[in-house]
């Protein structure tokens, strides 16, 4: 009688962990790729912001720490494994303090300001733009530049773009050889104002739209971004995108239309700590990022019913985390350290905008180095990957590759505070037809087994995968030890008979690479 309830029990054993392993799945549909995820969602942002440009990026040229022209030799090295494919400058809220002809010229001619915007402090304009655009060379990345529309002037912002980009011969472009430079750059993305429903001049729409279209129809670029509303103003977007489509060729006055989200754990007077959180934070900073998501469509939605024919790109150029500063670090300086929770919203936001990659050509991460959710930190001549940038080495594969359509049929993350989808999923096909499936998992306490479904595919080849997790939530890497957080090749796949199924450990990201 006990063997035949020790049997019975092993039997339900068995049969329920058979139910649980086919709990999750994720269906990708290899037969309905549509759209290219730009490799610009893989974007970033540097500010002249705390640390991020001097004492980050720009060292100056007599520095002790290795630099070519100033700009730090280990960081140029680390970014590249990224292929960062576009960084955005001057700003931000900076931006639209920016007089541009403060930063080109001899060095010690170049006056010093005061930056109003971040701590307060001086800049004395050494970086300028023929330091951004070198260091975009450096980096083989495009430049975007943000001009100046709420305290400079239409003049200012058309010889800004005549400077860089004109192979004429004109005032301003011997102004530009003079200072060494022969050739113009190929710069192809301007951003007309930044947050201009706030730090960028207070306007409201209406008044935006029309300091939009007079600054554009003088801006001779490419492809000029607009500045959007707060993440939650959708009337903004409604007003910008009804209004520039009476433009007659309106397609040429506006290319894209900027969205800025960040995650926020708490609130904004208390962010709370990028270390010390508790599970609560980590619910809350998975919840909000997941919630990016709806918000991002009902923007496309307005775009879609006013643009149908998709010709104003959105570009999502702030996101990420946003956290209380590190102890003892100056309040303006955004300078916060990054844990496996960032790595998992980095995950999810790059998730979003892949799937999101019909309108989403542009997304630029806040901002690079030490500032914000950064990839890089420095502390003197040490300097650490933090775990956001793996997540970004791991995600590269997805750039300028088809996106393919997923389903996600997974267990919830539960709280008291509520619940999320404890899995995110997205997935493209390169020009190989290599497939790629990025998996986050955001619970911090279960493995999830779960079988990949790959619609359209009769036979796959090699499969082989990476994974970024730690043991804690706020595991971090740290200067001068171990890194904690990296990315290491994952072996908990299997691959059967045209079955796939892959055990997501808790808090991880995971990359399958399907041959
Ligand atoms: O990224 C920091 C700041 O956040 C930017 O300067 C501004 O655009 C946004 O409010």
């Amino acid at each position: 009688m006990h063997k035949l309830r020790m049997l019975f029990s092993f039997i339900i054993l068995i049969a329920s962990i058979q139910i649980n392993a086919q709990e999750n799945t994720i269906t990708i549909h290899v037969d309905q790729a549509k759209d290219t995820i730009s490799k610009h969602i893989y974007g970033h942002f540097a500010e002249h912001l705390g640390r991020g440009i001097y004492d980050g990026f720009f060292v100056g040229k007599d520095s002790k720490i290795p630099n070519t022209n100033g700009i730090r030799t280990d960081i140029i090295e680390a970014l590249r494994e990224l292929s960062i494919p576009v960084l955005r400058w001057p700003g931000g809220c900076f931006a639209e303090q920016y007089q541009w002809k403060d930063g080109i010229g001899p060095v010690e001619e170049r006056p010093l300001v005061v930056n109003t915007f971040w701590g307060g402090v001086t800049e004395d304009n050494s970086f300028g733009t023929h330091e951004f655009l070198e260091l975009c060379e450096m980096l083989d990345t495009e430049p975007y530049i943000a001009v100046n529309i709420a305290s400079g002037t239409v003049k200012d912002a058309s010889q800004w773009i005549e400077y860089v980009t004109s192979d004429k011969d004109s005032e301003v472009t011997r102004l530009r050889k003079a200072n060494g430079r022969k050739e113009p750059w190929d710069v192809k993305f301007w951003g007309i104002g930044n947050e201009n429903w706030g730090c960028g001049g207070s306007m409201d729409a209406e008044y935006y739209t029309d300091v939009f279209k007079r600054f554009s129809t003088y801006c001779n670029a490419d492809f000029k971004i607009a500045s959007g509303g707060e993440w939650d103003d959708l009337e903004w977007t409604r007003t910008f995108m009804s209004e520039i489509k009476e433009v007659p060729g309106f397609i040429d006055i506006a290319d894209g239309l900027s969205y800025h989200y960040y995650t926020i754990a708490n609130d904004w007077s208390v962010k709370g700590s990028a270390l010390d959180f508790v599970e609560e934070e980590w619910f809350r900073s998975m919840d909000q990022t997941l919630k990016m998501e709806a918000n991002l469509e009902d923007h496309i939605a307005i775009m879609d019913e006013e643009d149908p024919d998709n010709t104003i790109a959105l570009i999502a150029d702030e996101w990420g985390t946003w956290y209380d500063v590190e102890e003892g670090t100056n309040p303006g300086f955004l300078y916060q350290q990054n844990s496996l929770r960032d790595a998992l919203v980095a995950a999810l936001g790059l998730n979003i905008f892949n799937n999101q990659a019909r309108r989403v050509k542009m997304a630029n991460i806040a901002q690079t180095v030490n500032v914000l959710q950064a990839m890089i930190l420095t502390k003197e001549g040490q300097m650490v990957k933090t775990p956001t940038f793996y997540v970004f080495k791991m995600y590269k594969v997805h750039q300028d590759a088809m996106q393919l359509p997923s389903e996600v049929k997974a267990e919830n993350y539960t709280t008291e505070q509520g619940e999320v989808p404890a899995l995110s999923v997205s997935a493209s096909k390169n020009s190989h037809g290599q497939v790629h499936v990025t998996v986050a998992n955001v619970h911090p306490h279960k493995e999830l087994n779960t079988a990949i479904n790959l619609k359209g595919v009769e036979k796959f080849g090699e499969v082989s995968a990476s994974i970024i997790t730690a043991d804690k939530m706020n595991a971090f890497n740290d200067f001068g030890k171990e890194e904690q957080v990296k990315l290491e090749t994952y072996e908990g796949i299997r691959s059967k008979k045209g079955a796939l199924s892959v055990d997501i450990p808790a808090k991880s990201v995971i990359l399958l690479k399907i041959k």
